[in-house]
This record gives C-alpha cells, structure tokens and sequence, in this order.
C-alpha cells in the first residue's frame, strides 16, 4: 500500500480534513446518496486524500479532465486492480484458480493501448451499432412481453438484469442460455475489485473469480476452433496474424472484461434511469407523449446518475491536481459523478433536466485515450430499453416507500431493485391487455 501523504498542506493538528474523515464510499450516507457529500467536498476541499481507501480523491469537472488526459502522469494500470490488497491466503487461492489477471485495454497505457484500441476497435464503430438495433429490440420486447399483464414488477430483476448480458454474449459470440450465470460473476466479481471485503469474503470471491476466468478460457478455446461473425473472433483473428500483439491470456482477459464491462454498466445504468424517471414523473410523461426525447434524456440520466461513478489511475510522478500535490505512485480516485454536478460546468447541475442542451459533456464514459469504447451500444440499448417500456407501460408508477439498495463499491452504481406496479387493464396496447 501507499504511504499515506495528508492532502491539505496546511492541515497539521488533524492530518485529514473533515470531508476526508466523512467520506466512506461502502456505507450509507454515501452509498445511497453520494451527491450532498460530493458538493460539499467539491466547495470545501475538491481534492483529498482519503486514508479509508488509500486514495486521492478528485471531484471537480475540469481536474478529472486533466487527470485523463495527462496519460504521462497518471497511469490506467490500475484500473482493474483490487481496491483493497488482497489478503496473503486470497493470493494463494488465485494462484490455485489459474486466474491470470493481465492487461486488457482499460489497464494498458500508450502506446501499446492505441496500437490494440485501433486494431480490434472497428466492430464498436457507431455504424456497425447501429445495425444491432433489431436484434436488440427483439431481445427487449421478449423480456417486457414476460410481465407486462403482469400488473407489477422489478424492472431490474425482471428486465434489464438480463437484458445487456444477453446484447454483450451475441456481441462476444458466446452462446446465451448462460446469461444468468454470467450475471453472478459479474457481480462477485464487482464486489471482489471495487469493495472492501473481508479475508473469508474475499477467498470465496477469488474462487468465484476463478470459476468465471475457467468459462472464458473455455469459449476463447472453442471460437478459436470455430470462429464467427463477433468481436472476440476478430480479437482471435487479430492475434493470428499479429501474435506480437496479443497472445492467450490477453484473449482470455479480454472475454473476462468485456463481457463483464458490456453489462453490469448498463445494467446499472438503466435502472437509475427508471428510478429517476419514476421520481421525476413530469419527464416520464413527457418521454411516453414524444420518444424523440429519449435519447437527450438517457444523457441527461448517465450525467445525473452516473453508473460508473468513480474511476481510477494512479500516478507516475509526483504531480499536482487542483493544487494538491500528489506523490509518484499515489492512487487517484476520480469521481465522474461529481465532476457531473459541477455548477461551474453544468448549470443547476443537481437538477434533473431531460431537456438540458449540453448533458452529453458528462464524463460517465471516462474521458480521452480510453472513453468508453461501448459507448454507442450503450446508448442504443438504454433507448431501446426505454422506448419500448414507455410505449407500453406509460402508466406504470413506483411502488410506493420502497428503499432503494446500492452495491457497496466505489464504482458501479445502480439501484439493485426498481418496483413498479400498474392497472394491466389499462396498458395502451390491446394486445397487452389481460
Ligand atoms: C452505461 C454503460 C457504460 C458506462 C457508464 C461505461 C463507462 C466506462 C468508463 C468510465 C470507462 C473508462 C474510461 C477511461 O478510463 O477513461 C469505460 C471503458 C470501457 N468500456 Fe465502458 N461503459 C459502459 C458500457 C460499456 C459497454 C456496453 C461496453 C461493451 C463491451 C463497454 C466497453 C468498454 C471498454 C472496452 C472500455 C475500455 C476502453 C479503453 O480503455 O480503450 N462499456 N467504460
């Protein structure tokens, strides 16, 4: 671990600043509500260092930038590294598992980073998306025809849980009867990079961990048999004619992170839109009266909502952000969510605004060399997702007090269940009717 540095020069009686000591991202009151302490900190002390998870953390617009863009000073390695070291019995049950962590894009730096962005990139162009659509809406309209005389539902164990798992495996080439084993995966697998788990919790992630690397070593060796029309058949063809440039553990890590980056993202994404929308009912209505409005509001919800909240790097060389300086080797964590609601980039930034010009400017997909390479499926799958719930489902409304639950990690945030209820004799299709 890094040795913690105080953040504030000047802070000699108390090492840590009061917003320091109140930021703990694994509990409430953050963890359901992170954006009061954020706009605090970002008044109060916009850069600091937190000793509960040995990081600088970064909270405004225009640092966040700068730190993304200084690719010399700040390194991506860390992306992917557990935040909490791992402990010396959970580094023996990884060597068992055969897990090799490696570089997978997100974790690389230049040059190499680009030289393999370029040369696997081209089936996430925004054209080659959007072809997709069909298939997506097929895969949406089937999972909304299971509840919709329903009456009530969790729109996230019911709809968008599997939703994206499924739109990632067709994109992987992997076959996708396993979407709810993938899920559980994932899911451990968040809590075992981005949570702060205990020695025993984290042995039974690590072998979680293991499990899910085994089933992407297993896919990778069968499409290298028989490769097809996907994006990990053109990342195998790529390593066939330029093995300089990608060996196996880097296929077997890249089938492990996309198909984890293609979902859990989304998924959480669309759930903090329904919750929002649901909260906001004015703009609900409005996206049910003119669909137009949907894909500026899914902006405006990934910048209001963000669901990758946090992001790292760490730095190469001592350095300053926002004044404060940062020792070589410090790790930083930046806080896209915050730097979302930054009034002196977006105005009346905590309000909820489907209607905002400029809500695309978030930084929810990263920022520069590494931006969020799904970017545009993405964006397709949430307004597909919304278009078909508003178009049949537009009277359906929040149950009432429910509480809204949050993994406990510094990065990946969305409410893990939305319950909503309606009339189905009302729904506006008649074929929906009961
Ligand atoms: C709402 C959904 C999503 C959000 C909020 C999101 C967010 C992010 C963020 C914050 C980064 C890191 C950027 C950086 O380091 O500067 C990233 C990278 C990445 N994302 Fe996404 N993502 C989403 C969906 C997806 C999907 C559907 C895929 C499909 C596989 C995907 C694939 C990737 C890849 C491959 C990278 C690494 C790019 C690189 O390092 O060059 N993401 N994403």
């Amino acid at each position: 671990m890094t040795t913690p540095v105080p953040a504030s020069p000047d802070a000699s009686a108390c090492p840590y600043s009061k917003v320091a000591a109140e930021f703990n991202p694994f509990i409430d009151p953050y963890l359901g509500q992170p954006y009061e302490f954020l706009s605090r900190a970002r008044a109060e002390e916009p850069v600091f260092y937190s000793p509960e998870i040995d990081y600088y953390v970064v909270t405004k617009f225009d640092d966040i930038r700068k730190v993304f863009r200084n690719t010399r000073s700040f390194s991506a390695e860390i992306a992917l590294e557990p935040l909490m070291p791992l402990w010396e019995s959970s580094i023996q049950k990884v060597i068992e598992a055969g897990y090799i962590p490696g570089p997978v894009l997100v974790n690389e730096d230049e040059p190499i980073h680009m030289q393999r962005r370029k040369r696997i990139g081209g089936r996430f162009d925004a054209h080659r998306i959007e072809e997709l659509e069909p298939r997506i809406r097929k895969i949406v309209t089937d999972y909304l025809d299971r509840f919709v005389r329903r009456g009530h539902a969790d729109l996230v164990d019911d709809y968008v849980w599997e939703i994206p798992a499924l739109v990632i495996f067709m994109f992987m080439g992997v076959p996708d009867e396993e979407a709810s084993l993938v899920k559980q995966f994932a899911a451990r697998r968040t809590l075992f990079t981005w949570g702060r788990p205990t020695e025993s919790e984290q042995n039974q992630l690590v072998e979680e961990v293991g499990t899910y690397w085994k089933y992407c070593v297993q896919h990778v060796t069968r499409l290298k048999q028989n490769p097809g029309d996907d994006f990990m058949s053109d990342v195998i063809r790529a390593a066939e004619e330029d093995p300089e440039l990608f060996d196996d553990v880097y296929l077997y890590n890249t089938m492990l992170n996309f198909l984890f980056a293609g979902h859990e993202t989304t998924t959480n994404a669309s759930g903090n839109a329904f919750r929002t929308l649901l909260e906001n009912r004015e703009a609900w209505d409005q996206l049910c009266a003119d669909p137009s409005l949907i894909p500026n509001a899914v902006e405006e919800i990934l910048r209001y909502q963000s669901s990758v909240i946090a992001w790292r790097r760490r730095a190469t060389e001592e350095t300053t952000i926002g004044g404060v300086t940062v020792p070589e080797g410090a790790n930083v964590l930046l806080v896209l969510g915050s730097g979302n609601h930054d009034e002196a980039v977006f105005e009346n930034a905590d309000a909820f605004d489907i209607h905002r010009d400029d809500a695309y400017k978030h930084l929810s997909f990263g920022f520069g060399t590494h931006m969020c390479m799904g970017a545009s499926l993405a964006r397709l799958e949430m307004r597909v997702i919304l278009e078909e719930l508003t178009r049949r489902l537009p009277h359906a409304r929040l149950v009432p007090n429910q509480r809204f639950a949050y993994s406990p990690n510094t990065s990946f945030r969305g409410p893990e269940h939305v319950l909503i209820e309606w009339d189905p004799a009302e729904n506006p299709m008649p074929e929906d009717r009961p």
